[in-house]
């Protein structure tokens, strides 16, 4: 292994353990990590290993089978919503930092939604669509670079969360909390930061009380607002915390052990779910395999970055 790979992993494991030792109390983290294998081999290996995860991921004709811009490649994905990218769209995804454009089919009309993340945002804070809604104190919708809310392909990455917690409830940012402190250390291990490089949002933009799991229909009411954030923003890779989450946007009822470190195809956006930084403060066996994901993440990332 490459002397930075092992200080990036070495950063990384000791962050992490020193939340989970903050967090339970813990005896100190070992000074030095034997690692097996290294970043160069992982990377190698993905190649087949995506492919052949994206064609049993997404079997044709459930919309998230690889695809080009324009309306197949995202009607699978909306869910609930009816949302479909219209041809304005196909091209901004393309490249044009016009903004994106999307339409909304209802009872056979079209209408035109979000036409910016600042159009997201207005919606969002006025959503009283599910109960969550209607208990919040702060709706949650997402935080970036300041200039992402203006431009299309100007995200490296895109993190997605389950939904705010009790500290994002309070200060209306996500992953503010110890999660989210844990978060900013795992993106910072892989050159990632909220700040110049990475959005992060959630599934659900409200906070669900006592912390329990969204439900599916609280996870419908705001797949709008999420789809719609990831098509204006388009960014390079989408990187999936949880396994709420990942069943969400994937659509799948699998757990997080057999989804995480595999990459899907997303709407033409390769994504992978790993571990929630919460499970790494619960379980801090969890952190090895979270760091390998984070590799194999960033490797990919650097192929993309390298294509331009
Ligand atoms: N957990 C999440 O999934 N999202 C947040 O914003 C905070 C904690």
């Amino acid at each position: 292994m490459e002397t930075e790979a092992c200080e990036v992993l070495y950063r990384f494991f000791r962050t992490a353990s020193e939340y989970i030792e903050g967090y339970r109390g813990d005896a100190p983290y070992p000074e030095s990590f034997a690692f097996t294998g290294d970043s160069t081999s992982v990377v190698a290996a993905t190649g087949a290993a995506v492919n052949t995860e994206c064609a049993a991921a997404y079997p044709a004709g459930t919309g998230n089978e690889q695809s080009g811009t324009g309306k197949a490649a995202f009607t699978g994905l909306a869910g609930n919503s009816g949302f479909v990218a219209d041809d304005s769209f196909a091209e901004s995804a393309g490249g044009s930092a016009s903004g994106g454009m999307y339409t909304e089919t209802v009872g056979g009309s079209s209408e035109t939604l979000f036409r910016s993340m600042q159009e997201i945002y207005a919606a969002v804070a006025q959503c009283s669509a599910c109960v969550l809604g209607r208990t919040r104190t702060h709706p949650v919708a997402g935080e970036g670079p300041e200039e992402l809310s203006r431009l299309t392909n100007s995200v490296e990455v895109m993190v997605v969360g389950e939904g705010p917690g009790a500290d994002e409830d309070r200060q209306g940012r996500p992953f503010v909390g110890r999660a989210g402190q844990l978060l900013d250390k795992m993106l910072e291990a892989i050159q990632l930061s909220r700040k110049t490089n990475c959005y992060i949002t959630n599934v659900v933009k409200c906070r669900p009380p006592q912390n329990r799991d969204p439900a599916p229909e609280e996870r419908s009411c705001c797949a709008a607002f999420l789809d719609a954030q990831i098509r204006l923003l388009r960014p390079k890779m989408i990187l999936v915390m949880g396994r709420i989450a990942a069943q969400h946007l994937l659509q799948t009822s699998d757990g997080i052990g057999k989804l995480r470190g595999r990459f899907f195809d997303y709407q033409g956006i390769p994504l992978m779910p790993t571990y929630h930084p919460s499970a790494l403060l619960r379980d801090e066996s969890l952190k090895r395999p979270a760091w390998e994901d984070l590799k194999r993440f960033r490797a990919r990332l650097h192929e993309l970055q390298a294509q331009g």
